[in-house]
């Protein structure tokens, strides 16, 4: 290429990454933040080189049928990348990356602050306080379920889903099950696997959704699922909306057969099931599991690394394709 690389990037991004985009590359960025419409997604996706793109975009296979023309590369911003249509990027001859890593942890540290606010009340226990209704300590006030001891499931034994394991382990004492077809190696961690969905669902006191949202994990968490987990279960999901049927979720909660849950993604994002909203016993998170700056400079500078091994003919170290 003996031009400075056209790479479009839809949403703002920390401003040391978007210094260093400008830097590198002819790039448009997005400093009003505002989404891209669909048509200027596929007007970058038919003219520009590359993109980085977000959750927020749709690139599906109508938008990514773009020609011999189009974008060689599609870095997404993020790990998951469900809202790719990957087999379509492919067919086009586009490659499409990710930024697997940089943010297990803090992910894993939200997982893991979703089963305390669930557990403890917290969300409610604030809303309680700012309403001015609280009248003082008493001893039934607000009780709600001990973390430390619990058995912890996790579905999704990944990166983001050992990471869970590792701090329920050290942290809580937590007992932990998962389960994940093929797991990778577990790296001396303490934690035994379920042969099905179902039973872990069964041993569960928590259960924590870290799988990726796929065809076959789309309402993976059903109102079958959420019948069999046990009385006064947890639920926290800060993997893809998509995993969980919100509206068996809101019945389940509504019920009292669960004691609450703890969601960082939705279906419709940013969208919430509007029973939800009403729920005392459940803690909404506005997708925040990589939120701290650490996280979102790190995914940055990896989408560009795959950017830069890209332009300059080599394998981009994080390619999903
Ligand atoms: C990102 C996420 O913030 O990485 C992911 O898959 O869900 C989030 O951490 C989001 O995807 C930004 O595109």
């Amino acid at each position: 290429m003996n031009h400075r690389p056209r790479v479009v990037v839809t949403r703002q991004l920390p401003d040391v990454v978007e210094a260093r985009l400008a830097e590198l590359f002819d790039a448009q960025l997005n400093t009003g933040d505002i989404p891209l419409p669909s048509s200027a997604l596929g007007h970058a996706l038919r003219h520009a080189d590359g993109l980085v793109v977000t959750v927020t975009d749709r690139l599906d296979a109508e938008a990514l049928d773009v020609g011999p023309d189009g974008a060689g590369i599609v870095a997404n911003f993020g790990v998951g990348y469900n809202h790719i249509d990957v087999a379509a990027a492919t067919a086009n001859g586009i490659v499409v990356t990710n930024t697997p890593g940089v943010l297990t942890d803090d992910t894993a540290d939200l997982a893991i602050m979703l089963m305390l606010m669930a557990g403890r009340r917290a969300g409610e226990g604030e809303r309680h306080v700012r309403s001015g209704a609280w009248t003082g300590w008493r001893p039934t006030h607000m009780m709600g379920t001990r973390l430390t001891g619990a058995t912890l499931g996790i579905v999704g034994m990944g990166r983001i889903g050992r990471a869970v394991a590792q701090r329920a382990r050290a942290g809580f004492g937590m007992r932990v099950v998962f389960w994940q077809p093929n797991p990778a190696d577990l790296g001396g961690l303490d934690a035994t696997p379920c042969e099905s969905l179902d039973e872990l669902i069964a041993v569960s006191d928590i259960v924590s959704i870290h799988c990726p949202a796929t065809p076959q994990t789309r309402h993976l968490i059903d109102a079958r699922a959420l019948a069999l987990m046990r009385p006064r279960a947890i639920l926290v999901n800060t993997a893809r909306g998509d995993v969980v049927d919100e509206t068996a979720l809101a019945a389940a909660l509504r019920a009292g057969r669960l004691a609450g849950a703890g969601l960082d993604v939705y279906e419709h994002e940013p969208g919430i099931h509007p029973e939800l909203l009403d729920l005392e016993n459940v803690v909404l998170l506005p997708h925040l599991g990589s939120a701290t700056l650490q996280s979102r400079v790190a995914m940055g500078m990896r989408a560009i690394d795959n950017l830069v091994a890209f332009f300059a003919g080599k394998e981009p170290p994080d390619r999903v394709t």
